[in-house]
């Protein structure tokens, strides 16, 4: 009789911890999981802790695995953006985001009466910047990997030997780009070829660099053969990146971004990205607010965010750069009286107008097409990382030879003070173009602690609208209650100050909602746009084990253990 009712309390402890959690919805591993855009590349990284390695070994792995299998995004020609979190809470980022060559000049998009000539900065080779990948996998593995290289490479050289299935969503991007790619490239380069889904396409030219580097390391990248075939192409084709461009790359180990937000501690990334500190300052702009209250993606929810987001973005555009190259007031911009004062000038009856809003007062005393993928491993390490070529397919320029699209990492520079680049973007004199200075990007990989635990994740491409895509996706399990996958499934909508305009996901909102905002004098972009984000995310349930978040707007897969 005792033990029957020690049982029910137990049943019925249960239940209620049912009722008050959130049911997942999104696949559940008990230990170990990889979050990607290709399910190839998620397996991949799933393999290698099963296997032993950790998220780091896994990291490696998933990086390169997407270079094969999402040659979109995933690259060896470009760069990204790593947060983690050790499981004894140590936490730390890397930057392996690409440089201006050596001879790169401030101007080199403008024409002679100083304007921006259109597609400079995009579609031509000096639109390239230096790759960080393999230097940023390499840094990674030598501080934090446990499996050998030559281990954590092979399964992705047989990746590219075996090749890859072409999915719908691949064979519609190839035949959009098709004819670009031909252009640069040739009809006999590999993604110029027509493709129908259920394709495979082998990538033997990409596994031959991959062994090179496998068996040569790093230096194979930056000084060996392969720096040696890319940069004859670079020079061949109106490139100006230089071996000497290439042996000075480094990647480097930066301080992340930390701040509260109610009960969660948030770690993000620090400039050169502008995610971090966009991140930290809208969610301090929003605290005050009762967002949960005022019901998701309600009229008066997104009035708040929006207003945060819209003075965030024109901070953005005049503080942030390169911190090698400028002095930037982080502290003072992250300051919780200086945000409350920031939103003093707004009311839930009308709109601020961007024309309004300049980049806010702060003291300058003070020392001043992209992929994201999300592991949780075995131990309790978690890394988030963005990775990008920058536009879709990069430059579009594919070295044949090698195997890999090069980046156009060049236009997320300000060519010119307040000209838009091609997210829309306007920046100043701190992100204007140097030799050897890293772009401002807008990726902001992240992980977040709930009472000093690790509890979720998360990042996302999308240029401009990654920050508010990674914003909402937090918002939604930690104000609405949502599940991991109901988070990332979520319908998004974005605010970047300048244009003054909030786009949202076409015919995923209320038009009520969008009456009642107009009313207020917000101005809205109906038209049909790109995708907002595209997240994929971890979150640590109650019971310990893992639910991801897998953005259905892709063919993004979870896989784990
Ligand atoms: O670093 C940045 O902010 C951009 N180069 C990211 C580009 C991107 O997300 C494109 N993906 N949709």
């Amino acid at each position: 009789m005792k033990k029957f009712i020690v049982l029910l309390c137990i049943l019925s402890i249960g239940c209620k911890a049912q009722n008050t959690s959130v049911q997942p919805t999104g696949l559940i591993a008990n230990k170990a999981m990889v979050v990607s855009a290709r399910e190839e590349a998620s397996k991949i990284g799933v393999e290698i802790m099963k296997n032993g390695g950790n998220a780091f070994d896994a990291m490696v792995a998933t990086e390169l695995a997407l270079a094969v299998a999402y040659p979109y995004a995933g690259n060896l020609g470009g760069g990204g953006f790593m947060v983690y979190r050790k499981a004894n809470g140590e936490t730390g980022t890397l930057d392996y985001r690409e440089k201006a060559p050596l001879a790169a000049t401030k101007d080199m998009f403008l024409d002679k009466e100083g304007n921006v000539i259109a597609g400079k900065s995009t579609k031509t080779p000096l639109a390239i910047g230096i790759p960080g990948t393999i230097a940023g996998v390499f840094a990674v593995h030598k501080k934090l990997g446990s499996l050998p290289m030559k281990e954590i490479l092979k399964p992705v050289i047989e990746l590219a030997e075996r090749g890859v299935i072409v999915t719908q969503k691949q064979e519609e991007r190839l035949n959009s780009y098709r004819e670009e790619l031909i252009k640069i490239n040739g009809s006999n380069s590999v993604l110029s070829k027509v493709y129908k889904e259920n394709d495979i396409i082998k990538y033997p030219t990409l596994a031959n660099t991959l062994r090179r580097i496998s068996k040569n390391g790093r230096d194979e990248f930056y000084k060996g053969e392969t720096a040696k075939t890319l940069v004859a192409y670079l020079k061949e084709k109106g490139a100006i990146i230089t071996m000497e461009d290439l042996a000075k790359y480094e990647a480097k180990w930066r301080d992340p971004i930390t701040f509260k937000y109610k009960d969660l501690n948030i770690i993000s990334m620090a400039p050169p990205s502008s995610g971090g500190i966009c991140l930290a300052q809208i969610f301090k702009m929003i605290e005050p607010y009762d967002l949960s209250n005022m019901g998701h993606n309600s009229a008066a929810a997104i009035q708040v965010i929006v207003e945060a987001e819209r003075r965030a973005y024109a901070d953005r555009s005049f503080f942030l750069g390169d911190p090698d190259f400028v002095k930037m007031p982080l502290k003072a911009l992250m300051d919780e009286t200086y945000l409350k004062q920031r939103m003093s000038s707004f009311n839930l009856d009308k709109a601020t107008l961007s024309s309004d809003i300049k980049e806010g007062k702060v003291n300058y005393n003070e020392s001043m097409e992209t992929t994201h993928y999300s592991i949780i491993d075995q131990f309790g390490n978690a890394i988030s990382a963005t990775t990008t070529l920058n536009a879709g397919y990069g430059s579009k320029y594919y070295c044949d030879a090698l195997g890999f699209f090069l980046n156009n990492e060049m236009d997320d520079f300000s060519a010119k003070a307040g000209v838009p680049n091609m997210f829309g973007l306007v920046g100043n004199e701190a992100n204007s173009i140097a030799p050897e200075k890293r772009m401002l990007s807008s990726m902001t990989p992240t992980i977040v602690e709930k009472n000093g635990k690790l509890f979720m994740s998360v990042g996302s491409p999308g240029g401009s609208t990654i920050i508010t895509s990674v914003l909402q996706t937090i918002l939604n399990v930690a104000e609405y209650n949502f599940s991991m996958q109901q988070a990332v499934n979520a319908p998004r909508f974005h605010h970047q100050w300048l244009p003054d305009l909030i786009t949202f996901e076409p015919n995923t909102f209320d038009t009520k909602t969008f009456e009642t905002l107009k009313g207020k004098g917000y101005l809205i972009n109906e038209k049909t746009t790109p995708v907002i984000g595209k997240v994929d995310a971890i979150l640590v349930l109650p019971s310990g084990a893992l639910e991801g978040g897998a953005d259905f707007r892709g063919d993004d897969k979870a896989a784990g253990f």
